[in-house]
């Protein structure tokens, strides 16, 4: 099988040097003076306590999360050359840390940035801590069933050419449903415009790296640097993440330093074996699982196509000449002919079939396969949905969702964070300036940011979000119908 250079497995990609390091230390059986104070899983429940036998300090010999110069650095660099990168970082606090990482080490931390409007909320937080200046492109959004399914070339080569001081330009390929955008067009746009840097959120994107015929990773396309939650696609704990910097990224130095700032000064040596074992496992298994993986995608996605009542979306997306691919392991189904919506697909499946989706929404619900679902759990979902299927086909008033609108950011958002607010009915809230952060849950892509000018039309959408059951997420917590806003701003 044709293997791509970067993803190549070494002999010595298959030592794991932190996790090989942990087991000779448990085997040792020191007597542990030290933090976590369950000293090796004490006071904990049986099933916790393996696991916590991994659970240790930054003691001499395990090296340093904030200053590797041992069996952290090794690992690090294996992850480097696994992934092709210049420099890689091990993230203990998700894709998250690594975005807010990336905008702390702007060279000038509160200038402006490139974003998509349908970034997740994380880009919002690096907003605010850094004091950054959003210039947004929209996001484009698919009308029937209102996901966004990417951004457009033209506006990002228009955005280019109007701000010409930009710090850097962030994008997300493949985004939370698996679709890729063409990040190799992208780069050479952002290289011929004083070559500011491309960081791409590549959060869902890890396992890309070890089979030739998924979606080409963003790196190889050309990106500066990328942040992958490598929790999301790899066998790693919750948490665990990692940031890739290309052959050409100057900021290195200042990235680490703020990747320490934005990091717990109790690094998990459970995470961070995790990962490390991982990058070995998928060295040698990854190709072949993912083969076999794709193969069960080809076979069960043809399948769920030819069920009356649904249709997958991303092949209709992919027709799109923005986007060149799709990772095959995200089911995106549509509600087509079928009386029911999508949280009443995702409810049954839970309850009468003991199947758990990813996503459940107006019409559509998201399956995420993954490199270990074997071919009869392909098969139990696909007999669901076809009982489903039989048993529900026929009409039912059709929801279009709204696409959220695009606010108009009048007030910086780390400035309006910091500014003191009052909280007033949605309703009465027109013309104010937002105070906090609203997203609709999953996948968590705000439709408000703070020091955005609230308008009919955002009201509209928020009342619409809260009537047809998505979660709303606030910054500001649960408030019954009302929205921080900035005070005098009114
Ligand atoms: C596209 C995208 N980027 C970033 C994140 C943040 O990742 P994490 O949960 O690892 O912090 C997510 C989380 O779902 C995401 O979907």
């Amino acid at each position: 099988m044709k293997q791509r250079e970067y993803g190549k497995s070494a002999r010595h990609q298959l030592k794991a040097p932190i996790y090989n390091t942990l087991v000779k230390y448990i085997q040792e059986n020191r007597l542990r003076l030290h933090m976590p104070g369950h000293a090796g899983g004490r006071g904990m429940p049986k099933v916790f306590q393996d696991m916590a036998s991994y659970d240790f300090t930054e003691l001499p010999e395990l090296d340093n999360f904030h200053l590797p110069r041992s069996i952290i650095k090794r690992a690090a660099k294996l992850l480097a050359e696994t992934a092709g990168a210049q420099k890689s970082f091990f993230l203990i606090n998700g894709a998250t840390s690594g975005i807010q990482a990336f905008f702390l080490s702007l060279r000038n931390m509160q200038g402006k940035v490139l974003l998509p409007r349908n970034a997740h909320q994380a880009f919002f937080s690096g907003l605010v801590l850094s004091g950054a200046e959003p210039v947004y492109i929209p996001a484009q959004t698919d009308e029937d069933t209102g996901v966004a399914w990417g951004v457009n070339r033209q506006d990002i080569a228009e955005a280019l050419e109007k701000h010409a001081d930009l710090e850097a330009v962030f994008l997300v390929s493949p985004n939370y449903y698996g679709t890729c955008l063409n990040v190799r067009s992208i780069a050479r746009m952002t290289e011929n415009h004083d070559a500011v840097p491309l960081i791409i959120d590549e959060a869902h994107g890890g396992h890309f790296v070890f089979h030739p015929q998924y979606p080409e990773p963003a790196l190889q396309q050309g990106a500066d640097a990328v942040v992958q939650g490598l929790h999301k696609t790899w066998p790693v704990f919750n948490q665990g993440a990692c940031l890739h910097t290309g052959r050409l990224y100057k900021r290195d130095k200042q990235l680490g330093q703020a990747v320490g700032l934005v990091s717990s000064s109790s690094p998990s040596y459970p995470l961070l074996a995790s990962m490390d074992y991982a990058r070995a496992f998928l060295s040698e298994n990854g190709e072949g699982l993912l083969e076999q993986a794709l193969k069960s995608s080809q076979c069960y996605k043809e399948k769920i196509n030819r069920l009356p009542g649904f249709k997958l979306v991303q092949e209709e997306w992919e027709k799109h000449e923005e986007i060149t691919g799709t990772d095959p392991l995200k089911i995106l189904i549509k509600m087509e002919n079928l009386s029911l919506d999508g949280f009443q697909v995702g409810r049954i499946l839970r309850e009468e079939f003991k199947i758990e989706v990813e996503l459940q929404s107006v019409n559509v619900i998201l399956a995420m396969m993954s490199m270990f679902h074997e071919s009869q759990e392909w098969q139990k979902l696909y007999e669901a949905l076809e009982k489903i299927s039989l048993r529900y086909l026929g009409a039912r008033k059709r929801i279009r969702v709204p696409a959220p609108p695009m606010p108009k950011q009048v007030v910086n958002p780390r400035s309006a964070w910091l500014h003191t607010k009052t909280l007033v009915d949605l309703r009465n809230s027109r013309g104010c300036v937002a105070g906090e952060l609203i997203a609709a849950y999953p996948p968590g892509i705000p439709c408000m940011v703070p020091g955005e000018l609230i308008n009919e039309e955002i009201i509209e959408y928020l009342l619409w979000l809260r009537a047809n059951c998505l979660q709303v997420h606030k910054a500001g917590g649960e408030s019954g119908g009302k929205i921080w806003v900035l005070d005098g701003a009114i």
